[in-house]
């Protein structure tokens, strides 16, 4: 079932976000799983001003970009110390390594930490497309951790944030959907007109691989937070 909540700006949406994790805590949650991306922000932002503590937690995040180091400022690990790990410290912050050259062998270390260590809530954006970590639409349903090439208007997107061009990240490692639908909880926001269509389609659209967000009307438990404008073309 999803749990659709409408809040007033991102802002608001923090706060929701924010009482999410706090009752996870009290509920015995021990492992987050974690995304990067603008929509989180003012969750981490909720998060780092309060006294909830996560010093005997593990954070589990969704993606990495290959190729990158935890110390190169476009890394997804980079973002998270930025944004929440520096402020509020965790026991131990899984994130894919981006420097591992072996995929077969990253994926599945990573798909083991997943399984060792269950994630009791995870938080996910949502891309204009559907996408939900790097999940592209046609990813199949029963992907776990994964090697992903990005795609040509995801490497030219990026390619403003490099000095030089073959540092561009060309691949990503993520968690699949069958990864991401393993989690006791799930917690997805959404803010602007411009992810409205995804949302409409992921909540009311057809479960198609076409919209990889839409394989969450499948699990138990999904709370959606978005603002008014997120959520205009839901009927
Ligand atoms: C981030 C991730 C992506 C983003 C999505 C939305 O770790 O996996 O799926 O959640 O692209 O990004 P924003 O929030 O920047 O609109």
């Amino acid at each position: 079932t999803m749990d659709i909540k409408i809040v007033k700006d991102q802002q608001a949406g923090g706060q929701a976000g924010y009482q999410l994790f706090a009752d996870a805590l009290d509920a015995g949650a021990n492992v987050f799983g974690l995304a990067t991306g603008s929509s989180p922000i003012t969750i981490y932002q909720a998060l780092t001003a309060s006294d909830l503590d996560f010093s005997d937690k593990i954070s589990i995040n969704l993606d990495e970009y290959v190729g990158l180091s935890a110390t190169n400022p476009q890394s997804y690990h980079y973002f998270m110390q930025e944004h929440l790990f520096n402020q509020k410290p965790f026991k131990h912050n899984y994130l894919p390594d981006g420097l591992a050259t072996d995929a077969e062998a990253e994926t599945s270390r990573y798909d083991r930490i997943i399984e060792n260590n269950p994630i009791d809530l995870q938080l996910l954006g949502l891309g204009v497309n559907g996408h939900i970590g790097f999940n592209e639409p046609g990813t199949a349903f029963s992907e776990l951790t994964h090697k992903v090439a990005l795609t040509p208007s995801t490497i030219a997107a990026n390619a403003r944030f490099f000095a030089d061009p073959n540092e561009v990240p060309k691949y990503a490692y993520s968690m699949g959907i069958a990864s991401i639908m393993q989690a006791k909880h799930i917690v997805l926001v959404a803010y602007g007109e411009n992810k409205a269509q995804a949302v409409a389609q992921m909540i009311e659209g057809p479960v198609t691989e076409a919209v990889p967000a839409s394989a969450l009307q499948n699990h138990a438990n999904v709370t959606v937070i978005l603002d008014e404008a997120a959520a205009s073309q839901l009927q």
